[in-house]
């Protein structure tokens, strides 16, 4: 890729005390592989949107951690030649923090708001005229002279990441005007993001070594990078360097990540499920208290790629461990009458 060259050949290569994850981030469109339609359905966004000569349209993005939310907003701004302002939910506390953002920006900008689902109710009311009508509506003074006036903003984008569609008020999703989930990588397309990344790092790797780090890189591009940096390191001090197949297996063997991609933690989940529960149904929160972790990362992090491997279904009473999850652990499937119920 063009943007591969100019990194590589470029004044300085990157090494590991930068800023990965904001170095390796695609710049353009034609730095992502995978996601194709919803690329597609980008291209098209901002082909009209150019064409028009006007902003983009409010953009929501959604789906699990690591799946490029953030560097689409980037590319998106890169790609209409315009400025973006970041922010994240939690980070605008008063209303008029978010005015105070919206007043510096320009024709065309974009704001991005991440974890856009923990906005404050209040910020929220100062958001929905920004976005409909692109009005800020501000109270001056205080007591029987206060009077409200109702200040124009030029015509700009928000575009919001969230992890957590369902948290989000209904009148926040409405408006925006397109909203895409993002999905699990192909293993094909984790493998060109593994090698666009070890040619910016300068780390030898091979087919083979790509492949067997996108295989269990559990469909997640951020996951991929941070195993190609492990891997990296292992192949520096336990073999010559080169990433191979064998060198990748030893070492993500040694992580404990195994074929599926599947951590200690996931793991523990499935065990529990199973052992301690019987095989479900069982609630995430007691899942979560029983292993000792977060209830929101085992639903953020760990419970997606679950459900896409198909090792647990949610039901209306609980998780419920499915047969294909005591296979890959070894145990054997004995479903109870509440389980054949639901199954
Ligand atoms: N399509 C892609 N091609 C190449 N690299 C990608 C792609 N998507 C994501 N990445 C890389 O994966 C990492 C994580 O991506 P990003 O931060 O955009 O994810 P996210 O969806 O915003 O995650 P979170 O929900 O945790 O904020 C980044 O370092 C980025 O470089
Ligand atoms: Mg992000």
């Amino acid at each position: 890729m063009a943007d591969d060259d100019r990194l590589v050949s470029g004044s300085r290569k990157l090494d590991e005390t930068e800023n990965l994850d904001a170095a390796l981030r695609p710049r353009s469109l034609d730095d992502i592989y995978g996601q194709d339609s919803l690329i597609e359905r980008l291209r098209i966004l901002i082909e009209a949107a150019k064409a028009r000569g006007e902003a983009l349209d409010h953009i929501l993005f959604y789906g699990p951690p690591g799946l490029g939310k953030t560097s689409l907003s980037h590319v998106m701004a890169h790609e209409m030649g315009v400025n973006i302002r970041i922010t994240a939910g939690p980070a605008i506390e008063r209303a008029g923090d978010l005015a105070a953002i919206l007043s510096t920006l320009r024709k065309g900008d974009i704001l991005f708001i991440d974890e856009v689902h923990r906005l404050g109710r209040a910020v929220e009311e100062v958001l929905y005229p920004a976005m409909e009508d692109f009005a800020l509506d501000i109270v001056i003074g205080k007591g029987p002279s206060a009077r409200n006036v109702r200040l124009k903003l030029p015509r700009f984008t928000v575009i919001g990441a969230t992890t957590r569609l369902a948290l989000m008020t209904a009148p926040l999703r409405a408006r925006f005007g397109a909203v895409y989930r993002l999905d699990f990588y192909s293993v094909d397309a984790l493998v060109h993001i593994i090698e666009r990344a070890a040619r910016m790092l300068d780390v030898p790797i091979d087919r083979a070594g790509s492949e067997e780090i996108a295989r269990r890189a559990r469909g997640t591009p951020r996951v991929a990078l941070r195993l190609l940096r492990r891997v990296r390191d292992y192949a520096q001090v336990r073999a010559d360097g080169i990433i191979t197949k064998e060198v990748a297996q030893r070492s993500m063997d040694l992580m404990e990540i195994d074929e599926l991609g599947l951590d200690d933690i996931d793991r523990r989940v499935l065990h529990a499920i199973i052992e301690k529960f019987g095989g479900g149904p069982v609630g995430l929160d007691t899942i979560a208290a029983s292993i000792s972790e977060e209830a929101d990362t085992i639903m953020d992090v760990y419970e997606p790629f679950l459900l896409q491997l198909g090792f647990i279904e949610r039901t209306p009473r609980g998780r419920v461990a499915t047969p294909r999850a005591y296979e890959h652990l070894g145990i054997e499937y004995n479903q109870t009458e509440e389980q054949q119920r639901l199954f």
